[in-house]
């Protein structure tokens, strides 16, 4: 397979990139055409920003298993599509090949198909990183119905939010994940999410761990006597076959939540057509892959990340992906080492996080490690700070790995900013350039552009996109209004994207973080307001505030300060109640790092709370805080400057 879409030089970008400028429909229209469609489409764009309302390929009509599985098979069929490697290391690796991994979809659909499943029904999706997940995904999109899949550190309370949110009808769990030294019980929370939901009919449970689990009649059924029906189905003669569901360019292909600055996380909708477009269109030319190459992202299918350059995106190309299923540090910290040494890897796709995590480590984890097969090194999820990017430049690519800086967001589907992998300029910790066919804007606090450089010569502000790409956010499940007051309507015409950045004069962007209330704690997104209000849950709890801080390793820390009505045995008890609530309410992945106990907060006589002096008290920051003459009590920010962590 080779991909006619393939940017091959920094000439050829300049031309793709004005060709995405000048007759956006003709560039959209040519990438299209190399995937499968079982009708073309009419129209290849409609949009506003206003309402906001964007649609690719109008009346185009396909099923993304067909790009991404069927057509590979006559060529490919025994490629391995995924090479999956367990938690632990002594365990079996698992191969799926492409005619493996059409059959094991082909079985899910017959098998969510006789269980009730339709075109449209909801699915949510509550795996550890094991093949099956990918089954689970890929089954969904063959007979349409549109997957929400949610990462096993949320915990049940969020998954009932999310069940409700999507009016979700079936879910696909696990007995168990594994996730280092530790067992997950996720059908247990499962169980807990689904008390008093009204909309749930089935619960496919697949075994892993063997964890014992609570089967309820007529409501639970183990996937293992599932899937051994649907396989006499499917398969007649050594031939397999299960018809794809024929899906509109537009019809909903997945919802994935994230979090935003409400205190709600919201479902964005990506959609069949573009979303398939643009993962297959970036995934070649960021990572520059090249048949055969052996792909690694280190994402959890969970996050968006996953979604698009472990299943979708790779697939769509005919590549072939290692599946992780533990974490970076167990049984040691050099896991990732180790994979890319026995899988002989050659894309490496991370996020800084982890870069900082395995650099404290030092050098002795890679030692006996060959990792001469790496060509590519990418990066996602957070800014990268220059010691990180040179240690990984250094000791894992040894300076001949091009390493792609890749911007982008759950909205945007797939990567909107990066410099193409030995293709166009690498800039430490920039993530330089942007895709065809992607016009991002800075623009100040009114909305203008900003045309006057900053004391270092680079321009700086809020980074806008003005135009569609084929994998822009839809809408916000079940609540368009929303997906329009958060995105299209604090700078009128422009898609914001809640990042700050920085340009310099060749146009190379560099991310500087979010402007709005939302953190970025180890490369995942998590609202301030989420923090507070599952904090205020606990019964001893008056009022909080949340805010980030830099963490050496998170990239940013949670610190909360919280006023409480009394405190119930000592403060360090109390802070561990409050621990313990916010992984009930929200999952772990959002405990504070640090709870400072204060008698009040910063505020304004009209009762906001000043969050840019609580963000300096925690950056450590003690004599500048900046104007406090308008708070209504001083006095406080003195007594919680005395108290900081
Ligand atoms: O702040 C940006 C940061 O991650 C946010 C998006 O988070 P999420 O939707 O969870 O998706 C993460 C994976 C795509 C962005 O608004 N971000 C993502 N990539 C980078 C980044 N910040 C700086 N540099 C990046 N390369």
């Amino acid at each position: 397979m080779s991909y006619p879409y393939q940017i091959k030089s920094l000439e050829e970008y300049k031309t793709a990139y004005k060709k995405s400028e000048e007759d956006p429909e003709g560039f959209w229209d040519d990438v299209a055409s190399h995937f499968v469609w079982r009708k073309k489409w009419e129209k290849t764009l409609d949009w506003n920003f206003i309402e906001p309302h964007v649609r690719w390929f109008l009346g185009g009509k396909l099923n993304i298993t067909e790009s991404c599985i069927d057509r590979h098979l006559p060529a490919m069929g025994e490629k391995p599509a995924f090479i999956w490697e367990p938690n632990d290391p002594n365990d079996r690796v698992r191969v799926v090949t492409y005619n493996r991994l059409h059959k094991r979809v082909c079985q899910v659909a017959q098998m969510l198909k006789n269980n009730g499943v339709k075109k449209g029904d909801r699915v949510c999706i509550y795996m550890g990183m094991v093949p099956e997940l990918v089954y689970a995904v890929l089954g969904c999109a063959r007979i349409g119905a549109v997957h929400s899949v949610i990462f096993g550190g949320f915990s049940a309370q969020s998954i009932a939010d999310r069940l409700y949110d999507a009016e979700a009808t079936f879910i696909i769990t696990c007995d168990g994940a594994y996730r280092g030294g530790k067992d997950i019980p996720l059908k247990n929370i499962i169980d807990d999410a689904l008390i008093g939901n009204r909309t749930v009919k089935k619960v496919i449970v697949y075994t892993r761990t063997r964890t014992p689990v609570s089967m309820i009649k007529g409501r639970d059924v183990w996937w293992e006597d599932e899937m051994d029906y649907a396989e006499t189905q499917v398969e007649k003669d050594g031939v397999v076959h299960f018809p794809a569901e024929e899906m509109d360019a537009e019809d909903p292909l997945f919802i994935l939540y994230t979090s935003g600055s409400t205190g709600k996380p919201k479902g964005v909708v990506h959609t069949c057509g573009g979303y398939m477009v643009w993962t297959g269109y970036t995934f070649v030319n960021v990572f520059q892959y090249q048949p055969g190459d052996v792909h690694f992202c280190t994402a959890d299918i969970g996050w968006i990340t996953g979604h698009s350059y472990i299943c979708y995106g790779p697939l769509t190309a005919g590549a072939t992906s290692v599946m992780f299923e533990g974490v970076p540090t167990w049984p040691d910290a050099g896991r990732f080492w180790d994979i890319v040494d026995k899988h002989k890897v050659n894309i490496l796709y991370t996020a800084p996080t982890a870069i900082r995590s395995l650099m404290g480590f030092g050098l002795e984890p890679l030692k006996g490690k060959d990792l001469s097969s790496l060509k590519i090194l990418g990066t996602v999820g957070e800014p990268i700070n220059e010691e990180a990017w040179h240690w990984y430049d250094e000791h894992i690519g040894k300076k001949k790995c091009p390493i792609v800086d890749t911007w982008w967001q759950t909205e945007t589907g797939g990567v909107l900013i990066s410099n193409l992998a030995g293709i166009t300029p690498a800039k430490p910790s920039w993530a330089t350039l942007p895709m065809p066919g992607v016009h991002p804007i800075l623009v100040d606090e009114n909305g203008k552009e900003v045309t006057e450089k900053d004391e270092h010569g680079l321009y700086k502000g809020n980074l806008c996109i003005k135009n569609p790409w084929p994998s822009i956010i839809r809408t916000t499940w079940g609540d368009h209004e929303r997906c329009r007051t958060n995105y299209f309507a604090t700078y009128p015409n422009l898609y914001f994207t809640g990042d700050g950045a920085l340009k310099d004069e060749e146009g190379n962007f560099r991310i500087t973080g979010r402007v709005d209330d939302v953190l970025n704690v180890s490369g995942h997104r998590i609202g301030t307001a989420e923090v507070e209000n599952a904090i205020n849950m606990h019964a001893d709890v008056v009022e909080s505030a949340v805010v980030g801080y830099p963490h050496d390793i998170k990239g940013q820390g949670i610190y909360a300060y919280v006023i409480c009505s009394h405190i119930h045995g000592d403060e360090e008890q109390t802070r561990n109640n409050i621990l313990q609530t916010v992984t009930r309410v929200i999952g772990p992945i959002a405990k504070p790092d640090k709870i400072q106990f204060v008698s009040g907060l910063p505020k304004t006589r009209s009762g906001k709370i000043m969050r840019r002096i609580l963000r300096k008290i925690a950056e450590g920051e003690k004599g500048n805080l900046g104007d406090t003459t308008t708070l209504l009590d001083p006095g406080v920010v003195e007594e919680i400057v005395k108290g900081k962590l």
